[in-house]
């Protein structure tokens, strides 16, 4: 009998920004955030994970240690402070189960083998570290038959999907909340031990289903400064932050943050806000908010010693767009909206634009006016575009059953002054959505190999 699990983890964006840890270890945030997840069907992270005492090393002999491959390339553990915590806490909690249950199968003390695919370029601002570490996680879930995503599961809730979160959450901070669908806040939590620092599900992607988003790739290179390191700087030198999370001054003590103080988690703070807003469906709150955290943000960033910059200038340039969109729809609806498209940015310079579903084809269209694509893009690393690929892809049908034959175009009354950019500052758009949270193949009783990303030799397929 083979014990394999196989799930996939979806992307989340934030829309109230995580940035700063008060403990680098545990990932306790400086501050709480929020996100949307995206839907799995294009973006995700594929996770199998197997225990079998039949593992051999290449000369042989029997396997004495775990492995991991991401994207087919193999990834030490040891030392790997991040993958060594994931697993070991999750063999750990096997363990306890194994001894209350005698009659479970011994498969804590067993070599794991565990591969993991992404669907798009690691590293390219689009949050990877938050669904592979949630795949990781849930992927083990189901391998040691810990926790029930599924209302069906035989399996017995013994691991709440709170508490799977906070494991996760010692993966990478983000990825606590790629374990939940819809609309998920992760609150900051005041406990030095961060059994209170979990994410939270605010509504379900069934709640307000006409949130989309479209992702604009201005690179898909690996930043220059990684998140971890970058938030660190910022916690270290900068004042903006401070005020930000409602503390005195840069590297003041971990008790000095306290949830329920400063810009974010104070009364009527952002936190508060954007909740307020999400179960409202209110989405002229939704996306100044989101604007002005993403603003605050980089804010932040450039407040950092020595600064850090994560936007560029097509960045900035697709500010300028969508903050001309938005004037034209308030003038357009005489005041009636204020806003139909809101960007954010995370620590790269692709933009994700959240939309409602009946403005999505005004927004793509005139993305795609302001932002040709280069003469014969195509398959390339920068872009991350599998071969065959084109630039935008009508996956969600808005342009109807035909589909994209290249329509691009401004909106009546739009104003000369923005754009067009030169050709290729926009590699790609990806239209997605909000969507659920992880989805298990393989484990809980079910069987669905074909997903599997670790074949029957124990390598990656
Ligand atoms: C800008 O979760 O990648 O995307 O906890 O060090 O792994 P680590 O950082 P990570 O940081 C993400 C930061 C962000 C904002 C956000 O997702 O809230």
């Amino acid at each position: 009998m083979v014990h394999q699990a196989t799930v996939t983890a979806p992307v989340n964006i934030a829309v109230v920004k995580y940035w700063g840890k008060r403990d680098t270890k545990l990932h306790l945030p400086t501050n709480s955030s929020l996100s949307v997840t995206l839907d799995q069907d294009y973006l995700c992270s594929t996770t199998t994970a197997r225990a079998d005492a039949a593992f051999k090393k290449e000369d042989g002999s029997p396997e004495d240690r775990d492995r991991l491959w991401l994207n087919g390339n193999e990834e030490t553990i040891a030392g790997n402070g991040r993958f060594e915590r994931c697993i070991s806490e999750m063999r750990a909690l096997r363990t306890k189960y194994e001894q209350t249950k005698p009659d479970a199968t011994k498969l804590a003390d067993l070599p794991l083998r565990i591969a993991s695919h992404n669907s798009f370029p690691t590293a390219a601002g689009l949050a990877s570290s938050a669904s592979g570490y949630a795949a990781l996680t849930a992927a083990l879930a189901a391998l040691y038959e810990l926790n029930t995503f599924l209302p069906s599961s035989p399996a017995p809730a013994h691991l709440p999907i709170p508490a799977l979160s906070k494991l996760a959450r010692q993966g990478s901070g983000s990825a606590c909340r790629s374990l939940m669908g819809g609309f998920v806040a992760w609150d900051m939590g005041a406990h030095a031990d961060g059994r209170d620092s979990a994410a939270r599900q605010i509504a379900d992607e069934a709640h307000w289903p006409d949130m989309h988003a479209i992702i604009c790739v201005a690179s898909a290179a690996k930043k220059a400064v990684s998140s971890t390191a970058g938030m660190q700087a910022t916690v270290a030198t900068s004042p903006l932050h401070a005020a930000r999370c409602g503390v005195p001054a840069p590297g003041a003590p971990v008790a000095a943050y306290a949830s329920g103080r400063g810009l974010v988690d104070g009364p009527g703070g952002t936190m508060a806000q954007m909740q307020d807003a999400i179960r409202r469906k209110d989405f002229d709150t939704f996306a100044e908010v989101a604007m002005a955290e993403s603003n605050q943000f980089h804010a932040v960033a450039l407040d950092t010693r020595p600064p850090i910059r994560y936007m560029n200038d097509t960045s900035w340039n697709i500010v300028s767009a969508i903050t001309a969109y938005n004037t034209l729809v308030a003038q357009r609806t005489r005041g009636q909206r204020k806003y139909a498209a809101a960007y954010t940015f995370d620590a790269g310079p692709n933009a994700v634009v959240y939309a409602l579903q009946s403005d999505v084809r005004e927004i793509i269209e005139l993305l795609l006016a302001l932002f040709p694509f280069a003469e014969g893009a195509a398959h390339d690393a920068r872009t991350g575009m599998q071969a065959g690929e084109r630039p935008f892809e009508d996956r969600l049908g808005v342009f109807g059953e035909e589909g994209w034959a290249g329509q691009a175009g401004v909106p009546e009354g739009w104003s000369e002054g923005v754009g067009p950019f030169e050709p290729g500052e926009v590699k790609r758009l990806i239209h997605t959505k909000v969507g659920p949270g992880p989805r298990v193949y393989e484990g809980f009783g079910r069987t669905d190999e074909a997903r599997a990303v670790l074949g029957a030799d124990g390598y990656p397929k």
